[in-house]
C-alpha cells in the first residue's frame, strides 16, 4: 500500500517541559489483564497503570458472557483445548491453549480470593455454569449478566488500596520509547484535560489496552478502543500478527438510539432463538449446532439473512423464559431493553452483528514478551495464538488473568537485575525530531470537523470492506479509501488525542486491510466471497512489522 510512512514517533516534545516518573513497571490499560498483571507483581514494586478514560471504563468491563474454565465434571482442560482448538480454525498454538485451560481454574480461585463474587448453583464447588457458542459442554462461569463489571470493579478497588501501584487516569499514552538498542526505555503519556506531557521512565511496560473496533462503524467496543497500544508498539518496532481476523459478535441490539449494546451470547446459551423477517428459526439451515453454533458462522448466518430480506436486523427471542427467570438471570440486559421499549419477556429483540474482539495483535511468546526488549502484551492487544482465526466465547476474560500472572512471575524474576535506565528524555528529543511535526508545529493542523469526518469515512470504509464478508473487490475500495485518508492524515499535525487516534486507526486500519486483501482463503472470522474455501497453505500467521514493506511476510 502507497502512503507516507509511519512515524516512529506521534508528536515532539520539549524534552524540558516532560515531567518525569521512574516506574518499576509501566502498564497500559487497566482492563482485566492491565490491573491483575499489576496486582500479580510483587507488592514493593513501583508500578504505574497508565489510563486513557476512567479506570473502569474498558472492554473488560463491558464483558457480558463470563469466563470459561472446566469446572464440571462432564468437563476437563482437554475439552475446553478442543473446543478452543476447533472454534480457532486451524491457526491457534497449541502450546499457548494449554496454557490457557491449564491455567483457568487456579486464576479463577485468586480471582475469588480478591472478592469476586459468581452466580452460584450446580456444578463444581456450586459455582452455576452456563453455554456460549461452540463450547461442548457448560463451562462459563459468570456473575449475572455484568461479569465484566463484577470482575473489574474488584480488581481495580485492590489496584487502588496496594501500595506502590499508581493508577493514572484520563492519561493518554502514546508512544513507547525505546533507546539505540531498541529496548524499552519508557513512555511518553499526555494527560489528557491539561495537555501536560509526562515521560514515565522504565524498563518494563506492559501493553494492555485492548482492541481496535472503533475503526469500524458498529462495534461493542467503549470509544477508547483505537488501537492505540498496538500502534505504538508497531512504531517501537513490535511484530503485529493475525489482524485480518477480527470478530463480529452475532447478537448486539440494533435500536434506533443504541446499536452497541451487546445481547450475551449466554442469552441464546440459556434458550435463546433466532428468527428472520419471515419468522423462520434458521440456524438449524446452517450448522449442526444452531443458535449456538461458532460466532463467524451464526454472525454470517444472520448477515445472509438480513441481506436475503433486506432487514436492518434479526430478531432474538427469549419471551419463552419468563419474566422473573430473564430478570434474575440478565438484570442487565433485561433493564437496558426496556430502557429502549423492548420487554425482552414479551417482545422479540432486535439483533444484528457488530465487531467485537480482535483476535490478532502485537505478537507475544508463552511468556508475554515481544520482540522489543522489555515490551509485554497481554489480553486483546497481545497476539499469542490462543485464539487463532476465531476466538472461543469467554476465553478472552481468561486470557487477560492467565497470561497476566505468567508476564507478572517474568517481570518480578528480573526486577532486582535490570541495568541503569538510559536518558529517555534524550531519545525523545533524537526521535521526534524524525516526525514530519515538532514541537514548533511545522505542519498544518487537522480541524476538528475535518478529522470527525475523516473518522466517519474510515470506519464505513472498514465496515463495508473489510467487515463479515470481504473479497478483493471490496477491501480494494476500502484500501483506496484509507489510503487517501492516510495521505492527509500522516502529513498533518496532530493536535490533541483526536488527532492521535485517527492517526493511529487510520494506520492500523491500512494493516487490516492489506492483511485481508493477502489472505486469500476463508478461515474463522475472516471471509472472502472470492476465496470462499480454507487452504492448506494459508495455515500460517500474517506478522506486519515497521520498516518492513506490506507484502508477503506470513510466518
Ligand atoms: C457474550 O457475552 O456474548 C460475550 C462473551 C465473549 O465475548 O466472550
Amino acid at each position: 500500500m502507497q502512503g507516507p510512512p509511519t512515524r516512529r514517533y506521534l508528536a515532539g516534545f520539549d524534552p524540558g517541559a516532560v515531567r518525569v516518573r521512574r516506574y518499576d513497571a509501566v502498564i497500559l490499560g487497566s482492563g482485566i489483564a492491565g490491573v491483575y498483571t499489576a496486582l500479580e507483581l510483587p507488592e514493593g514494586a513501583r508500578v504505574a497503570i497508565v489510563t486513557k478514560d476512567a479506570a473502569h471504563a474498558s472492554s473488560s468491563s463491558l464483558a457480558q458472557g463470563g469466563i470459561a474454565v472446566s469446572l464440571d465434571d462432564g468437563d476437563s482442560p482437554e475439552l475446553h483445548f478442543r473446543d478452543s482448538l476447533a472454534a480457532g480454525a486451524g491457526l491457534c498454538d497449541e502450546k499457548s491453549v494449554w496454557t490457557l485451560v491449564n491455567g483457568a481454574a487456579a486464576n479463577i480461585e485468586s480471582l475469588i480470593r480478591y472478592g469476586v463474587k459468581f452466580d452460584r448453583g450446580e456444578g463444581r464447588g456450586d459455582i452455576s455454569l452456563t453455554r456460549e457458542g461452540a463450547h461442548s459442554v457448560n463451562r462459563v462461569i459468570h456473575s449475572g449478566d455484568t461479569t465484566g463489571r463484577e470482575v473489574c470493579d474488584t480488581l481495580i478497588a485492590s489496584a487502588w488500596d496496594r501500595e506502590g501501584i499508581d493508577i493514572h487516569e484520563r492519561t493518554y499514552a502514546m508512544d513507547i520509547v525505546t533507546d539505540a538498542a531498541g529496548a524499552c526505555v519508557g513512555v511518553l503519556a499526555v494527560d489528557i484535560a491539561s495537555g501536560e506531557p509526562t515521560l514515565f521512565e522504565t524498563g518494563v511496560v506492559v501493553c494492555a489496552t485492548g482492541g481496535y473496533g472503533q475503526v469500524y462503524r458498529y462495534t461493542t467496543n467503549p470509544d477508547i478502543a483505537t488501537g492505540d497500544g498496538l500502534c505504538m508498539a508497531y512504531r517501537a518496532g513490535a511484530e503485529l500478527a493475525d489482524l485480518e481476523f477480527v470478530q463480529f459478535h452475532p447478537t448486539v441490539l440494533n435500536h434506533d438510539e443504541n446499536d452497541e449494546f451487546l445481547i450475551s451470547e449466554a442469552v441464546r446459551g440459556e434458550g435463546g432463538i433466532l428468527l428472520n423477517a419471515g419468522g423462520e428459526r434458521f440456524m438449524g439451515r446452517y450448522h449442526a449446532m444452531g443458535e449456538l453454533a461458532p460466532r463467524d458462522v451464526v454472525s454470517r448466518a444472520i448477515y445472509a439473512e438480513m441481506r436475503q430480506a433486506g432487514a436492518p436486523s434479526v430478531s432474538l427471542d427469549v419471551t419463552h423464559k419468563g419474566r422473573g427467570y430473564l430478570e434474575k438471570r440478565f438484570p442487565n440486559i433485561f433493564r437496558t431493553c426496556l430502557a429502549y421499549g423492548i420487554d425482552i419477556s414479551k417482545d422479540l429483540i432486535p439483533v444484528a452483528p457488530a465487531e467485537h474482539y480482535s483476535m490478532g495483535g502485537i505478537r507475544a511468546d508463552l511468556a508475554g514478551r515481544t520482540n522489543v526488549p522489555g515490551l509485554y502484551a497481554v489480553g486483546e492487544c497481545a497476539c499469542t495464538g490462543i485464539h487463532g482465526a476465531n476466538r472461543l466465547a469467554s476465553n478472552s476474560l481468561l486470557e487477560g488473568l492467565v497470561f497476566g500472572r505468567i508476564i507478572a512471575k517474568g517481570i518480578a524474576e528480573g526486577l532486582g537485575r535490570r541495568p541503569a535506565e538510559p536518558d529517555a528524555a534524550a531519545i525523545i528529543k533524537e526521535g521526534s525530531r524524525e516526525g514530519p511535526v515538532g514541537p514548533d508545529g511545522a505542519a498544518e493542523p487537522l480541524s476538528h470537523v475535518k478529522a470527525g469526518t475523516m473518522r466517519m469515512e474510515a470506519k464505513s470504509a472498514m465496515t463495508h470492506g473489510a467487515g463479515i464478508i470481504r473479497s478483493k473487490e471490496g477491501l480494494t475500495q476500502a484500501g483506496l479509501k484509507m489510503g487517501a485518508i492516510w495521505s492527509e492524515v500522516a502529513g498533518a499535525g496532530l493536535e490533541g488525542i483526536e488527532g492521535y487516534e485517527l492517526y493511529n486507526s487510520i494506520s492500523l486500519s491500512r494493516m487490516v486491510i492489506a492483511s485481508a486483501l493477502e489472505r486469500e482463503e476463508s478461515r474463522g472470522a475472516h471471509y472472502r466471497s472470492d476465496f470462499p474455501e480454507q487452504r492448506d497453505e494459508w495455515r500460517r500467521s500474517i506478522v506486519v512489522r515497521r520498516g518492513q514493506p506490506q507484502g508477503r511476510r506470513g510466518v
